[in-house]
C-alpha cells in the first residue's frame, strides 16, 4: 500500500482552504488546485480536470487546465478509460498498477498508478479531477479523501456559479 504524508496533507488542505477563499471563479480554483496538488504532492505527476461537455450526445469528458506533460487525450468519451469509469459511475476509481487495467488509456510511459475522483453539481457528474503518478500504488486512504476533498470543493464553487 501507498506510504502518504498524512503531515503534507493537512498543510496541503490549509493551502486548499486559501485558495478556495481567493479564488473569484471555479476555472480559477481548478487552476490552483492542479498548481497546489502537483507542486507540493511529490507523488501527483500529472493533476488535471476533465469536464463533461455540454449538450454533447454521447457524452464526452474533454481535458481543463492541468499540470505535467502533454496529453493525447483531449476528449475521451464515457465508455473508455479510467477516467470514462469514474464519471459513468460517479464513484473515485484508484489503480495501483495501470499497466494490468485493461481500461487504463496511456498519457506517458512513466504513469504507474492513477485516482480519478468525480465532481457533483447538485447531485449529477460534471466533471473529475484525474492524477497519475510516476510510482505504483501512489494513492492511499489519505491521498483519495484529499482528491474527493478537492473534487468536493470544485463541485460547491461550480453550483455558485
Ligand atoms: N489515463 C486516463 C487518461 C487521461 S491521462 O491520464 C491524462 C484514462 O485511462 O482514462
Amino acid at each position: 500500500m501507498a506510504t502518504t504524508n498524512i503531515h503534507k496533507s493537512e498543510e496541503v488542505r490549509k493551502e486548499l482552504e486559501r485558495l478556495d477563499s481567493e479564488s473569484r471563479t471555479a476555472d480559477q480554483l481548478m487552476k490552483g488546485i492542479t498548481v497546489l496538488l502537483n507542486q507540493q504532492m511529490l507523488k501527483y505527476n500529472w493533476v488535471g480536470f476533465y469536464m463533461l461537455e455540454a449538450g454533447t450526445e454521447p457524452a464526452v469528458l474533454v481535458l481543463n487546465c492541468y499540470e505535467g506533460a502533454m496529453t493525447p487525450h483531449v476528449r475521451i468519451p464515457l465508455n473508455e478509460g479510467i477516467c470514462g469509469a469514474a464519471a459513468s459511475t460517479g464513484e473515485t476509481v484508484v489503480v495501483d498498477d495501470v499497466n494490468s487495467d485493461p481500461r487504463y488509456l496511456a498519457c506517458s510511459l512513466e504513469t504507474k498508478s492513477e485516482i480519478v475522483a468525480p465532481i457533483f453539481v447538485r447531485g449529477d457528474v460534471v466533471g473529475e479531477l484525474d492524477i497519475d503518478s510516476h510510482f505504483l500504488a501512489a494513492f492511499g486512504a489519505d491521498d483519495r479523501e484529499l482528491v474527493e476533498h478537492c473534487a468536493r470543493l470544485v463541485g460547491k464553487r461550480l453550483e455558485k456559479e
